[in-house]
């Protein structure tokens, strides 16, 4: 089973983030940590082993080690076949605490954005290009052979030299992936009031791509270079649990969905919303997220005429009994055709 944690502290909210994530509890996390370890231990008893573990937020790098060390002793005896384990962290992490998690995880992602100081304001990022230079090199000696690295594209700060001279930046360090995201104006965030600072632009998004695949395979609408595990189990629609506030699980057929407010969360951290998805809501899914991604579609899934059309305008390709996107970008269009 794959499983995500969730650790829901920021030290600043972000202009364009709408995930869980709160900049005044921090002085719950003493009791954060007892109930995440709660709702751990109840939802490992009838898991079977963890094949990969993921540790998002919010900012997992305003937990401090010694809670880390924790939940990885409750976590430990379910980690023998795993084969990959994340960590989220932004690049304000200290040394000792990118020191300290590179004995438990081996594969870290930096929320870094852009390496170029006006974007970063604009973006209301805390930390400097330099400090996201610096946390890359010093996870490098200490240990992480496997860095990922997020950037923002889109914004009405962008161009192509803008973003040529991020890319540039980002593919000088030692890493194996990039994560590049098109900005999206999410509702409840400080940029919800001025979506005049996405700037959409198909030109910018083509740059993108084409800069970073000089280096890296894209292997999904957003991610490139050494696939992340867990990610491609996501899109597989594979089972996981999702431990932690505003965490979401899957069982194959139903959606848990963890309370999201950290108080609430504190008080009971067993409950669950639950969703039941259809037959057709599993179909939908799985077109969405197969074409998406290389991990495609069984062609059995999809109407077979529909299908023909797409392959000979070579916008789908077929292999092995599955289709596949060939330009992940378009998946979504595709995907609604095909629906
Ligand atoms: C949980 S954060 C990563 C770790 C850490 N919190 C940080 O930001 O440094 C997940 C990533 O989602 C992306 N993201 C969040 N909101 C977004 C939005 N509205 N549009 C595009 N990308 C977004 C950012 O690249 C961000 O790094
Ligand atoms: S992008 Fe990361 S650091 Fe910024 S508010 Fe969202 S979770 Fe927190």
């Amino acid at each position: 089973v794959l499983l995500y944690l969730h650790i829901p502290f920021c030290d600043s909210k972000c202009h364009y983030c709408a995930f869980v994530s709160s900049t005044h509890h921090h002085h719950l996390r003493d009791a954060y940590t007892e109930a995440l370890l709660q709702d751990l231990a109840r939802s490992l008893q009838s898991a079977p082993a963890i094949e990969t573990l993921y540790i998002g937020g919010g900012t997992p790098s305003t937990l401090p080690l010694s809670h880390f060390e924790r939940i990885f002793s409750l976590l430990e005896p379910h980690l023998k076949k795993c084969r990959e384990i994340t960590i989220e962290a932004n690049p304000t992490a200290t040394k000792e605490w990118l020191e300290g998690m590179s004995r438990f995880a081996d594969r870290i992602s930096f929320g870094v954005q852009s390496f170029d100081e006006e974007k970063l304001r604009f973006l209301g990022r805390s930390h400097t290009p330099r400090q996201a230079i610096e946390a890359v090199e010093t996870a490098a000696k200490a240990g992480f052979r496997r860095i990922s690295i997020d950037l923002i594209y889109e914004c009405a700060v962008d161009s192509v030299e803008l973003l040529g001279r991020d890319i540039d930046t980002a593919l000088a360090l030692p890493i194996e992936h990039i994560s590049a995201y098109s900005l999206t104006i999410e509702e409840g965030t400080a940029f919800a009031r001025q979506p005049q600072r996405r700037k959409e632009d198909e030109r910018l998004a083509a740059f993108v791509r084409e800069r970073i695949g000089k280096r890296f395979l894209q292997y999904e609408a957003s991610n490139y270079g050494e696939p992340s595990l867990h990610n491609l189990g996501y899109w597989k629609l594979r089972p996981y649990i999702g431990v932690g506030c505003g965490a979401v699980g899957f069982d194959g057929r139903r959606r848990l969905y963890a309370p999201e407010r950290i108080e609430a969360y504190i008080k009971d951290p067993h409950v669950r919303t639950v969703e039941t998805l259809s037959n057709a809501d599993l179909r939908t899914e799985k077109i969405f997220l197969g074409l998406r991604s290389c991990v495609g579609v069984e062609a059995g899934l999809v109407d077979a005429k529909k299908a023909q059309i797409l392959i000979e305008a070579q916008k789908l390709t077929q292999k092995g009994g599955r289709l596949y996107a060939t330009d992940y970008f378009l998946a979504d269009e595709l995907a609604l055709f095909l629906l």
